[in-house]
């Protein structure tokens, strides 16, 4: 008897003991992995819709009509305008022009008789890998999003709500209704033409109808349509629903990259492939750098929304109350973009943008969500010390064409109107630019929602950071020229 609890306390030593060694030696295994990779799963084919796999009739629709400008009110501009293959899916510049101007990438200009209603406010983002599963929200605010409540009939929160139909394949889909309403991007303003006519009287079913009227006037487009979708038998059977997802189903079969060095490493687990500088990169960016708090997962992003302080230069998206441009220059806007704020109206998501994917960021700058900055350098440098980096931030560093002919809005309701500006007030209508950068308390008002702290890091180590974004890049991105179509159905130019 006397001799069991002797035993006991023995056993229970030896199972403490060999806990203690295993619990040391799972600890000094993760520190293991810390130390040589992210411990990140590799991305396959199942990340992606149709496993990778959509069907080839409804991509090669989608090819057509992503480059096809009879998409757009005035038949001038293509979704590849802004995000052709030629420019990493991007169009190159800080804030592009929409419907209008001509000419692709930093040659893109509105000339004298082109006039342009003002800039994109943001900088168009490089479209890959979005056909994998997990980019559930869309746009730099996400307000295209997978609406897992069942809150609206088509499945999405979007700005069209209970008008957006039902029948969108997923959020990429989603994402394609929008691009054709905006009038600074494809529709055009009212009086311009029917689709933004139907627009600005927010008959959105109507607008889409009227493209989908458009492509029925096609054979060829109505022979694709027919290839591409089992319930289309007759023109009359096209609706726009049908080119959201096929145009989703090209975008995610073209733009899709995951053959980059840090693929390889992490399918093989061999850090060689990254070569030395990315490899100590790679360490840092998982570990001292603190940029996989944000930039984690297969794409470099946790899929969420954070404020960083990033530079806002151009003409913002209307928030706030500030009306000191205004005041200054008679031009009624403002010019604040408060980001995921405009989504939730939570003042906690203030200045938020969505984390970006990091993937072949190397190619895909100009860089932040208002193209701020033209160099990866000064981009690092940004995250590792947002507040001192807004502060100093210059917007001559920003690429942005001048267009000597915009259109200007005045009055409201039924009143407003959309009027070239007068030569004369460019100079002030040019100052909105950098209007926000330049007034302390909206630079301010940035600087203070900044949730990322500083970190010292040597010029070596930022080196290496950069060495390892630049190990995410695919090399088969580098050339797409072959994703770009000889002609399109419509026979209009393609995107140029
Ligand atoms: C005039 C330039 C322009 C045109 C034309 C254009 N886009 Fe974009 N695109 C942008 C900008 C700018 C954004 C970001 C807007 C925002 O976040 O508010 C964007 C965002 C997107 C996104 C979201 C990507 C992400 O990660 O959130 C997708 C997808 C996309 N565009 C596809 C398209 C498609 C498809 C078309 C054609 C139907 C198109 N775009 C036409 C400029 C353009
Ligand atoms: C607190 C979250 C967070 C951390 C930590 C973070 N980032 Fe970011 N990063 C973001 C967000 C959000 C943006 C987009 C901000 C915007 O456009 O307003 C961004 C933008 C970027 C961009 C520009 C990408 C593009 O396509 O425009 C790069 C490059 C980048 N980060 C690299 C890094 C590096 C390197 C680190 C570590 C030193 C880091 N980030 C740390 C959230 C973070």
């Amino acid at each position: 008897m006397s001799r069991l609890p002797a035993f006991a306390t023995a056993l229970a030593g030896l199972i403490l003991g060999v806990v203690v060694i295993l619990v040391l030696a799972a600890a000094t295994l993760e520190a293991d992995s810390r130390e040589t990779g992210p411990g990140i799963a590799p991305v396959t084919d199942a990340d992606f819709y149709d496993d990778g796999r959509p069907s080839s009739a409804k991509v090669a629709l989608g090819q057509a009509l992503f480059f096809d400008k009879l998409l757009s009110g005035n038949r001038n501009i293509a979704c590849a305008t802004c995000h052709h293959p030629r420019h990493a899916s991007t169009d190159q510049v800080s804030l592009g022009l929409g419907t209008g101007a001509s000419g692709l990438g930093l040659e893109r200009t509105a000339g004298a008789n082109q006039p342009v209603f003002g800039r994109v406010p943001r900088n168009s983002p490089a479209l890959f890998n979005r056909g994998a599963r997990e980019f559930a929200t869309m746009f730099h605010d996400g307000r295209v999003e997978q609406d897992a409540n069942g809150t609206w009939p088509s499945g999405f929160w979007t700005p069209a709500r209970e008008q957006l139909p039902a029948g969108l394949d997923n959020v990429l889909a989603a994402q394609a209704m929008f691009p054709v309403l905006s009038s600074v991007e494809m529709a055009g303003h009212k009086g311009e033409n029917e689709i933004a006519d139907a627009v600005a009287a927010n008959r959105l079913n109507e607008a889409w109808n009227l493209l989908a009227a458009r492509l029925r006037t096609v054979p060829a487009y109505v022979a694709l349509f027919r290839d591409a979708y089992r319930e289309i038998a007759t023109a009359e059977d096209i609706s726009f629903v049908h080119a959201a997802n096929a145009i989703a189903a090209f975008e995610a079969t073209a733009f899709r990259a995951d053959a980059s060095p840090f693929d390889r490493y992490l399918r093989s687990g061999d850090t060689s492939v990254l070569g030395t500088p990315a490899e100590r990169g790679m360490q840092l960016f998982y570990g001292k750098a603190g940029c996989s708090s944000c930039h984690s997962g297969p794409f470099q992003t946790d899929q969420a929304f954070h404020a960083v302080a990033m530079p806002q230069i151009g003409p913002g998206k209307g928030d706030g109350a500030d009306e000191s441009y205004w005041q200054e220059t008679g031009f009624p806007v403002r010019l604040e973009d408060r980001g995921r704020y405009r989504v939730t109206y939570d003042s906690a998501d203030l200045y938020k943008f969505r984390t970006p994917s990091l993937r072949n960021v190397e190619l895909t700058g100009p860089w932040g969500h208002a193209g701020a900055y033209a160099s990866l350098e000064a981009v690092v440098r940004h995250m590792l010390d947002p507040v001192a980096s807004l502060d100093a931030y210059a917007i001559d560093q920003a690429i942005l064409a001048t267009p000597e002919a915009v259109i200007a809005i005045s009055g409201s309701g039924a009143t407003l109107r959309f009027d070239p500006v007068n030569p004369a007030r460019l100079g002030d209508y040019r100052k909105r630019d950098g209007w926000v950068q330049a007034t302390p308390a909206l630079r301010g008002a940035i600087a203070a929602a900044n949730e990322l702290p500083s970190r010292a890091l040597g010029d070596d180590e930022i080196d290496d950071l950069i060495a390892f974004l630049k190990a995410l890049t695919d090399p088969t991105s580098r050339e797409l020229d072959h994703l770009v179509p000889a002609a399109v159905p419509s026979g209009l130019p393609v995107a140029d």
